[in-house]
């Protein structure tokens, strides 16, 4: 379609039953805000811009969307406030001084997070720069929303009206098809309704469902687009309202992951607040949580309650249960055929090679591991380089904080580390060598030689512990 596009996103509101500081609209759903989910939508639209309607919490939405989606999309983003807030329709007047009237409006809300492109594509189609296109839906239970009043009772009656619940009489309450709160207008005909609204309804606000009725009586053609998947236009209102709509989302993404081949114990339970890129024949138990970007290579299984975060996770490794792996900025990278906990933590910069295996209580932070050395017991490898081979004992631990600084310990390939040492960096264990259980070591350990840092055992023969008296 070659008409342009513009999307405004109402997201003014109060969002008074969130009982929240925090603007309603960066409340978070699959671990992004409300509104980014929104701006994603549109960005797949080929829309030229965004205007967003702010007005509560104006800054911090208005500061929130630099970091989104929609903007790193390439989709340009403008900001329109509206102070006070009048109504809908009062919202989009505020947009009309960016819009061009060559092309189709689109009206979003901010706060309704689960609607599909595809969705948006068909009811862009329907208004086809000449029609007044309404996503509308048939609801059990229409309470609180605008109806679609029709000339007859026939499902394909020219659409007449919205009436919002509190202007309905009763015969409109009865009815069951809702308007969703978007639609597609032509920009020229949106600033000429809008120009004719007032306020004089149960609200005393300007509703924009009333452009509705303009369009009747200026003869243009109003067609309601039907969908019967309700999430995709649900909003948040409320704390629970969230909760219900963050479940559908997580189902719909772990059904994705299942249609694609990923085995998941329980789609039920698992949450996704990122992307999550899998390859063939993963496995997945209960509990675990993804965060920002994770790949899991051919065969990868994650054990049950696992915590995963910006990671790369490569062909054949497995994650025993109970393992919290965060990348943050750095990344986590866990080799292949690599075996990782339970129980254990990689933080940013741990760089797993292939075959390493890191045990239980094992934490492992900007350290890179080559191929198959093993930490296999609460130990703690922070800013090392360790070779392939080497073997870190139970206990063991770099000390790589002087209090102000930090500094490197670099132990090389097939070097064996006893338990309970505390190696001092900056430090270097050469090749082969073997440390003693128990050793401090704050100086350089050669190759190929046993090194050992403690006091010497002494055994005295013939000593008596000492006796309490006896009594009397
Ligand atoms: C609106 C529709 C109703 C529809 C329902 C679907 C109108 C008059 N009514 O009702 O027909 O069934 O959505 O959910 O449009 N907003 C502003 N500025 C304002 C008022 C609202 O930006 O002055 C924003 C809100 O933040 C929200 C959106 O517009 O994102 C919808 O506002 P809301 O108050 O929820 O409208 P409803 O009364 O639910
Ligand atoms: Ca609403």
């Amino acid at each position: 379609m070659s008409i342009p596009l513009d999307v405004v996103i109402m997201a003014a509101g109060k969002g008074t039953r969130m009982k929240s500081s925090l603007p309603k609209v960066l409340h978070r759903l699959g671990g992004r805000a409300l509104l980014a989910h929104v701006l994603d939508c549109a960005s797949r639209l080929a829309a030229r811009q965004a205007v967003i309607i702010t007005g509560h919490g104006a800054l911090q939405v208005e500061a929130a969307c630099a970091g989104m989606a929609g903007g790193a999309a390439g989709l340009g983003v403008t900001f329109a406030r509206q102070e006070p807030q009048l109504g809908t329709g009062h919202a989009v007047q505020q947009a009309l001084p960016f819009l061009q009237d060559d092309g189709i409006t689109l009206v979003l809300s901010g706060d309704v997070p689960l609607t599909q492109a595809a969705t948006l594509q068909a009811l862009l189609a329907q208004c086809a720069g000449q029609r007044l296109a309404l996503l509308t839906l048939n609801m059990a239970d229409p309470a609180g929303y605008g109806r679609i009043v029709r000339a007859g009772a026939q499902p394909s009656s020219q659409v007449r009206a919205i009436v919002e619940h509190k202007d309905a009489s009763d015969a409109e309450r009865a009815i069951h098809e809702i308007y969703s709160g978007i639609m597609a207008v032509p920009t020229r005909l949106l600033r000429r309704w809008l120009a004719r609204l007032d306020n004089q309804n149960a609200q005393a606000e300007y509703y924009l469902t009333d452009i509705v009725k303009f369009a009747v009586a200026d003869g243009v053609a109003v067609v309601a687009h039907q969908i019967t998947d309700a999430p995709q236009v649900a909003g948040v209102n409320s704390p629970v309202q969230l909760a219900e709509l963050e479940r559908v989302y997580q189902q719909r993404l772990a059904v994705g992951l299942m249609e694609q081949g990923v085995r998941l114990a329980d789609p039920a339970r698992i949450d996704l607040r990122g992307t999550l890129d899998c390859g063939q024949d993963v496995e997945i138990d209960v509990n675990c949580l993804f965060e920002g970007r994770v790949s899991l290579g051919d065969g990868v299984r994650i054990g049950a309650n696992c915590v995963i975060a910006n990671a790369v996770i490569e062909a054949g490794a497995v994650i025993h249960p109970f393992s919290h792996i965060e990348g943050e900025a750095l990344g986590v990278t866990v080799g292949q055929g690599a075996l990782v906990g339970p129980f254990a933590r990689l933080r940013p910069g741990a760089r797993l090679g292939a075959e390493v295996h890191i045990g239980n209580f094992v934490e492992v932070k900007n350290s890179t591991l080559a191929r198959g050395a093993k930490a296999n017991h609460l130990a703690y490898l922070g800013d090392c380089s360790v070779g392939e081979r080497v073997n870190y004992g139970a206990g063991s631990i770099t000390a790589n904080y002087d209090g102000a600084n930090k500094h490197r310990t670099v132990i090389e390939a097939d070097a064996h580390i006893g338990s309970n040492c505390v190696l001092v960096a900056p430090l270097t264990i050469g090749a082969g060598a073997t440390v003693g259980g128990g050793s401090t070591i704050t100086q350089e350990v050669p190759a190929g030689v046993l090194s050992v840092a403690r006091g010497k055992q002494v055994n005295i023969a013939n000593w008596a512990r000492p006796a309490k008296k006896p009594k009397g």
